[in-house]
Order: C-alpha cells, then sequence, then structure tokens
C-alpha cells in the first residue's frame, strides 16, 4: 500500500562541507527528519520536514516512564549510486515486536519501509562512500503525552533521523565479562530494543572503561555465567573450527547482523551453533588451546574483531584477531555496496523513482 507522505524538503548542502567519510556516528546530522504522530488510536499525518528540536511537555511520558523504542540500521550507495537499505523489513518486525514489549502501539510494517525509501532518496548525498562507511538510520518511537501516572500513553511519536558514519572501531576490541551488574533477565525487557536497557549499561560501560576495556560482555542474570551479548553487539565465538553464538533465550537482542551472520558463515561452509555458551567453555577452550576467535556483529560495528576478554582474575586473549570474522565482514560489505551478489535477497533499493505513485 503506499501512504500519503507529506513533503517539506529545504536540501541546506552542509554536505559539501562535512568530509562525510571520517565523520564520527552521532555528531552530524543530515537535513530532514520523518515524522508521524499517534493519537485517538491511529497513526496520523505521516510527513517528511526538516530536521529541527522539538517542544517536549515536561510531563512527557517517555521522559518519566521509559516508553521509548529505537532501531538502528544503514543505508549504502550500490552500483550506480542507488541507495540502498538492509533488510528493512526485519527492523520494522523488531520495532514492533519493542512495541507491543513496552505496551507500546506498533507502527504498520509497509509505511516504515516506505518512509525509509523515501527519507533516504531524500538524503542520498550524505551517504558516504568510503569502505565501511554508510548512513547511519535511527528510527524511534517515545510517547509524548503530557501525563502523570503509571499507564500506557495514548500518544506518542515516530521518527527516523539520520547521521553519517565513518567506520566503527579502528583496532580489535577488549571486552570486559561483568560478573556484578546485569544486561537483562529472562523476563525482562532484554529482547526488545528499549532505551532503558542501555540506560541501565551506561555505568557497567563506563566502569569497564575505566579498566581499559571497550566494551561490556554481557552474562545471564541467574548465574552470570552463560554469555548474553556485548554493549551493541552479539556476539561468536570459534572454538576447534567451529562457531558458537548465544541463542536468543529472551534475554538476549536479535540482532539482524546476528542473523545474516549466521546465514554467511553456514554459505561458507561453517558450522553454526545456536545455543547457551557458557564461560566455562570459553576458558577451557582458552586453556586447552581450541578458542580460535571471536567477533562481535552489530549494524553500527558491522563486525569487530575481539582482541582479549578479562574474566575475574583471567586475561582471555585470542591467537589471531577474527580471520574469518574479517572474511564475513568484506562480504557483507560488499553485499551491501552491490559489489556482491545478493543471492540472500536482503538488498532494497531506496529510489524516489520505485515509488509509483499512481
Ligand atoms: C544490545 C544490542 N545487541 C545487539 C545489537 C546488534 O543488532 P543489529 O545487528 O540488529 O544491529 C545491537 C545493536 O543494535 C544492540 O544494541
Amino acid at each position: 500500500m503506499l501512504h500519503d507522505i507529506k513533503e517539506n524538503i529545504r536540501h541546506s548542502g552542509r554536505e559539501k562541507n562535512v568530509d562525510l567519510n571520517t565523520s564520527v556516528m552521532g555528531t552530524v546530522f543530515t537535513d530532514h527528519m520523518f515524522i508521524c504522530d499517534y493519537y485517538d488510536g491511529a497513526w496520523h499525518n505521516p510527513r517528511i520536514e526538516p530536521l529541527e528540536p522539538i517542544a517536549t511537555h515536561p510531563a512527557a511520558m517517555a521522559l518519566h516512564y521509559g516508553q521509548a523504542i529505537f532501531e538502528g540500521m544503514k543505508a549504502t550507495l550500490g552500483k550506480d549510486e542507488t541507495p540502498l537499505l538492509f533488510r528493512p523489513d526485519e527492523n520494522a518486525k523488531r520495532l514492533n515486536f519493542s512495541a507491543d514489549r513496552m505496551g507500546m502501539p506498533t507502527f504498520p510494517e509497509d509505511l516504515f519501509v516506505e518512509a525509509l525509501k523515501r527519507f533516504v532518496a531524500i538524503e542520498k548525498n550524505w551517504i558516504p562512500t568510503a569502505e565501511g562507511t554508510a548512513l547511519y538510520l535511527r528510527p524511534f518511537m517515545y510517547a509524548d503525552e503530557a501525563f502523570i501516572g503509571m499507564r500506557a500513553a495514548t500518544k506518542y511519536k515516530f521518527i527516523i533521523f539520520a547521521s553519517p558514519s565513518g567506520p566503527f572501531f579502528a583496532k580489535p576490541i577488549k571486552l570486559w565479562a561483568e560478573t556484578h551488574y546485569i544486561r537483562a533477565a529472562i523476563g525482562g525487557t532484554g529482547e526488545a530494543k528499549a532505551a532503558g536497557n542501555y540506560a541501565a549499561a551506561i555505568r557497567p560501560t563506563e566502569m569497564a572503561k575505566k579498566k581499559g576495556y571497550d566494551q561490556v560482555l554481557w552474562l545471564d542474570a541467574r548465574d552470570f555465567e552463560y554469555v548474553q551479548e556485548v554493549g551493541t553487539m552479539n556476539i561468536f565465538f570459534k572454538v576447534a573450527g567451529k562457531f558458537i553464538t548465544p541463542n536468543l533465550g529472551g534475554a538476549v537482542l536479535n540482532g539482524i547482523t546476528r542473523l545474516s551472520v549466521i546465514d554467511l558463515l553456514r554459505d561458507k561452509g561453517f558450522s553454526v551453533e545456536e545455543r547457551p555458551v557458557s564461560m566455562q567453555e570459553i576458558v577451557e577452550a582458552f586453556k586447552n588451546g581450541t578458542l580460535e576467535e571471536a567477533f562481535g556483529v552489530g549494524t553500527a560495528v558491522s563486525i569487530a574483531p575481539v582482541a582479549e576478554i578479562g574474566y575475574k582474575d583471567l586475561n582471555i586473549t585470542f591467537p589471531e584477531h577474527a580471520p574469518v570474522g574479517k572474511d564475513i565482514k568484506a562480504t557483507l560489505d560488499a553485499i551491501k555496496t552491490q559489489q556482491l551478489d545478493d543471492k540472500f535477497g536482503w538488498i532494497v533499493p531506496a529510489e524516489p523513482m520505485a515509488i509509483d505513485k499512481g
């Protein structure tokens, strides 16, 4: 179905004065935003307009009760400079999974994808082109009803904005396996991309950084024994030639890069097991020399080789910094820029001409 998305376009030309290829993600923003309002039980007035601050009532419920969820995705340029999205339908589904868990209204998935296509086509000149760069897209939803009281809000905003993103971690990363704080318990909100999950992770992450680590490796909330995921990534280990990654199990974010990497590894002939991964297993593999590599995977970072995991008094190090992980990254980047055939059907062009208004 085609939606009536109003457009008020004002290109500033600012992108010509920004080095898009080295721009640090989240520091520079493009000219426009997509915005849609929820009230009276329905979404109204989808529109693309100049990006600007939005007045917020001090009683806006997201600020007090935390009904706020988001997505993260990237647009790249393909052959003939066509702007491309990567599996946007998966982000639409995950947004609605998060909305449902947080007692928020779902957003029509076809409108989500159509809005992204139109928005990215409009912001095409902001897409960086150097290897490993992209235009980061941030769709999100929050409760903006002014009300004091613990109940689901009746008014929300859904917005998409964008920021050019240079390459992420320059070096292989160091992780701190956290055995005091938790990110998520089964039955909690860990499988949703809820803003509050990140708020609760900030203090432990800052503490890990003070110890010299880049991010936290989260363990299960009951025994601090089973690996869940990394700050903003899912994780893969290679042990004795096989890949293992924690199963979702209710407390791990269903990463879209994770899903894609499982397919790519299997396609390259590797065995991949999705199952509980214990720290004991990782420590044993490290001690008997079968722990071959580990890497984090997520939209922002793509694939980040792990150099070291600090766990209690032990420094788990890796003989090589993710040779297979780097190969998978190269494949994924090549699919995302149409240098390799998209045999999985993951790429969605975002051309304005592709939108038939008839
Ligand atoms: C907590 C967490 N886990 C995993 C991921 C990876 O998910 P995706 O591959 O969909 O970006 C992210 C990033 O979005 C994240 O924030």
